[in-house]
């Protein structure tokens, strides 16, 4: 059996857990700081797994010999946000976290494929990539499969229709400046152009934008889970299973889209090597001014995080 690890076993963590198990994609450890509570969630899980037939175990954990030889290692370990924070809030102290979470589990695990969910996402895998040293294949955040899931959502109520007869992209950042693709968006090959108004279409995508922080306004004590959860393990079923499946992934550009040198939300498809390949889709002149000023939001965010390292060491 294949075996994940998610590290982190808060709310995105457990639920990624529950995704990971009931799809059968392999046997889950679950570690966290907090080794009780990683072991309560995992025998919650697993005997779940007893009701389904399943025999797929779940073992939690403070210990990171546990992890090794994952295939995949799934980082949701940091702080959430409040009402009124934004992902950039989580920076600095999400950064000492997911270093010394990313140097411990390449240890146990130095051939896995990384899937980092830590917000803010675009900065987080960037730092995992170069403490790693994996190669950009390897390295992939998880970001704009969600974004999609809500912009799929709220198209599909205005509509009064299925979420599965809409067809999203969201490029760019994974925060108020992501670009969900308008121009692209289509029901059963229409563009919304043609059903709905420009208006009803400009508040969707700004919904989509901060579809985060209408849900952590009504938690009030964290952030989303249940579809970032999922969204992860979507992720993960292309790569084990090598699918091949083309969904939206923070990933390394090295000339792709005009970028060099981020990590930015574009279609790719994933399999077993991980990003095998990425897809560059012509953007409209909307569009495409949207996404340059997302990715120059993202080179903000990681030289302000590397400013703010190098004045802390
Ligand atoms: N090592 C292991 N686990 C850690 C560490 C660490 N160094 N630091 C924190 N954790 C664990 C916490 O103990 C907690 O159980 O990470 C978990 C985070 O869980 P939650 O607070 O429930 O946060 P969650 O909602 O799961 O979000 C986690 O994902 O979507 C992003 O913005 C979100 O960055 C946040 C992350």
């Amino acid at each position: 059996m294949e075996k994940i690890t998610i590290i982190g076993a808060g709310n995105v963590g457990a639920h990624a857990a529950v995704s990971a198990a009931t799809l059968e994609l392999g046997n889950v450890v679950l570690l966290d700081k907090n080794g009780d509570l990683a072991k309560g969630k995992a025998l919650d899980i697993t005997q779940s797994m007893a009701l389904i037939q399943s025999d797929v175990i779940v073992t939690g954990t403070d210990d990171y010999k546990d992890t090794a030889d994952s295939s995949v290692v799934i980082i949701t370990a940091g702080v959430s946000r409040k009402p009124g924070m934004s992902r950039d809030d989580l920076l600095l102290i999400n950064a000492g976290i997911l270093e010394s979470v990313v140097r411990q589990a390449i240890e146990y695990s130095p051939n896995c494929i990384l899937i980092v969910v830590t917000n803010p996402i675009n900065t987080m895998v960037q730092l995992a990539y170069d403490i790693s040293g994996f190669s950009k294949e390897r390295v992939i955040g998880m970001a704009g499969i969600l974004d999609g899931g809500r912009f799929k959502y709220f198209i599909a109520q205005e509509l009064n229709i299925g979420s599965s007869e809409v067809v999203t992209m969201v490029l760019g950042d994974h925060g108020a400046l992501m670009v969900p693709l308008e121009d692209h968006c289509q029901v059963n090959g229409q563009p919304i152009a043609e059903l709905l108004p420009r208006e009803r279409i400009e508040a969707i995508v700004k919904r989509v934008q901060h579809a985060g922080s209408e849900i952590v306004n009504l938690l009030k004590t964290g952030s989303s889970y249940f579809a970032p959860g999922l969204a992860v393990i979507q992720m993960a079923k292309s790569i084990l299973r090598d699918d091949h499946k083309t969904m939206p992934c923070a990933v390394y550009l090295e000339g792709e889209y005009g970028v060099d040198g981020a990590f930015v939300g574009v279609p790719v498809v994933l399999g077993r090597n991980g990003v095998e390949k990425i897809i560059e889709i012509h953007l409209s002149d909307k569009e495409s001014a949207a996404f340059k000023i997302s990715v120059e939001h993202i080179r903000e965010r990681t030289e302000d995080l590397n400013n703010k390292r190098n004045i802390k060491a």
